[in-house]
């Protein structure tokens, strides 16, 4: 009969429906390294409060560096029949080392271990989302760069709104994509305190130091309840909400570039490196990796979901339930990190057309300019854009735009206009005319690049 971690409480095997069922290994293999940094430690408590002999905790130390060692070396013998990652390494140490390694559990539950493997797991990988989120923020700044001074149309409710530069445009995506670099910090920050010392739920009845196997690990805090830390899986869940809010912010891009690609808008123009034909049409040139991410995010919110609603209904303590933790963290990694990937490597070869752009963003979208050069010369806003309201209709209405009126043709509607309002009305003046830090202003524009290239560099 194969034993288990538990095997000696029952007198049969269990039915291999229910027990293949519970196994995780197939997945938490993942935590392989996370498990054997924790035992190492571990071992290094029990030894420093006497509960290990020094001869034991060698034979430990040794055991599993060699295990470590093995399994990074060849990953693929990360594997087998173990109910989980934590049976998978104590069978291969009492392979090793017999007794001694019988003796590493003591004091301890597999409740706290997979919690600290979880936590050491998340500490070592954030760092790298982090890495490819910079990769991202540093395309979007080249891409600001390479900009210049081109113009394009901004839009709310899908409609033109006022004229922006490229650049403030790119560097709108990089503002969301710094907040996601930080929330990642947050997650990591969160998972890191040290769960062991909780035992199954109780506590463990060794004195260990907890505060220096913190420090050992890298923790920089203990968990002040072990009832809570049992069922804490609040770190993980505020991962796979920072994984999810990135995809969010990724969809959005992706769907931005999806539209600004396409023959109807046409303001960039999209790699050919970056597209995908149609079996059928072979004019197509279609945006899919672009498509693939914003699909993409639809599974990492489910994610997020489904590790909500696995956490809302449980009793206090540890339960299995929660082993339904690690396949949303993994997957919600692993779908962030190709997707920043794509999406960098897309945003990387787009080309600006600035002639489109340029066209687009001028025109009725001037309106709010007009309205301005009124206010300035004392008419109220409110009236001024009532006035401006009317021409809007007249110059729809006669197939016209601000740019073509002559200054008999601007009196018309106010005496108010001067031979100033024909400068005064382009795309140019009104980026310019714009006046805060966070606006579209050339100077404000190349301070917020300067900012963004001094965020990367730190
Ligand atoms: N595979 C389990 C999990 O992921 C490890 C903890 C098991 N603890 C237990 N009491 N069965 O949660």
């Amino acid at each position: 009969m194969t034993q288990h971690l538990w095997s000696g409480r029952f007198d049969s095997a269990p039915d291999p429906a229910a027990f293949d069922f519970g196994v995780s290994f197939p997945f938490d293999r993942r935590l392989f390294e996370d498990d054997v940094t924790g035992s190492l430690a571990w071992a290094d408590a029990l030894l420093a409060c006497g509960a290990l002999s020094p001869d034991d905790a060698r034979k430990i130390q040794d055991g599993l560096s060699d295990i470590l060692e093995q399994g990074r070396r060849d990953p693929a013998w990360v594997n087998g029949d173990d109910e989980d990652v934590h049976s998978f390494v104590e069978r291969q140490l009492v392979a090793r080392i017999g007794d001694a390694g019988r003796r590493l559990h003591t004091g301890r539950s597999r409740n706290e271990q997979v919690s600290v493997d979880l936590r050491l797991y998340l500490r070592r990988r954030i760092p790298l989302l982090q890495a490819r989120l910079r990769a991202l923020v540093a395309t979007l700044a080249d891409q600001a760069d390479a900009a210049g001074t081109a113009l394009m149309p901004s839009y709310t409710h899908m409609r033109r709104a006022m004229p922006v530069m490229v650049a403030h445009y790119f560097l709108s995506h990089a503002a969301a994509m710094r907040r996601d670099h930080d929330r990642l910090g947050v997650a990591a920050a969160e998972a890191d305190a040290l769960p062991l010392g909780s035992g199954a739920i109780a506590g463990t009845g060794y004195p260990i130091d907890v505060a220096r196997l913190a420090a050992r690990l890298g923790f920089s805090r203990v968990v002040p309840n072990s009832i809570d830390a049992s069922s804490d899986r609040d770190f993980a869940a505020t991962f796979v909400y920072a994984c999810a809010l990135t995809m969010v912010h990724l969809s959005r891009i992706a769907e931005d570039f999806i539209l600004l690609t396409s023959e109807e808008f046409g303001f960039f123009e999209l790699a050919d490196q970056s597209a995908t034909g149609s079996s059928m049409m072979p004019q197509k040139k279609n945006p899919d990796p672009l498509e693939l991410v914003r699909g993409k995010t639809g599974r990492s919110l489910g994610h997020l979901t489904g590790l909500m609603v696995t956490m809302k209904g449980l009793p206090t303590g540890y339960n299995k339930d929660l082993q339904e933790d690690k396949e949303p963290v993994f997957d919600s990694e692993d779908t962030l990190r190709v997707s920043l990937d794509a999406t960098r490597a897309v945003v990387a070869h787009l080309t600006l057309r600035a002639d489109r752009a340029r066209l687009a963003a001028s025109g009725l979208l001037l309106a709010t300019d007009v309205a301005d050069y009124l206010a300035g010369r004392g008419v109220p806003f409110r009236q001024a854009h009532e006035i401006v309201g009317g021409m809007v209709r007249q110059l729809l209405a006669d197939g016209r735009q601000f740019e073509g009126l002559s200054l008999e043709e601007w009196r018309r509607f106010s005496d108010h206009f001067g031979d100033d309002v024909r400068e005064a009305v382009t795309p140019e003046a009104s980026v310019r005319a714009r006046k805060t830090p966070q606006s579209t202003a050339p100077d404000a524009v190349r301070a917020a690049l300067a900012e963004t290239r001094r965020w990367l560099a730190t």
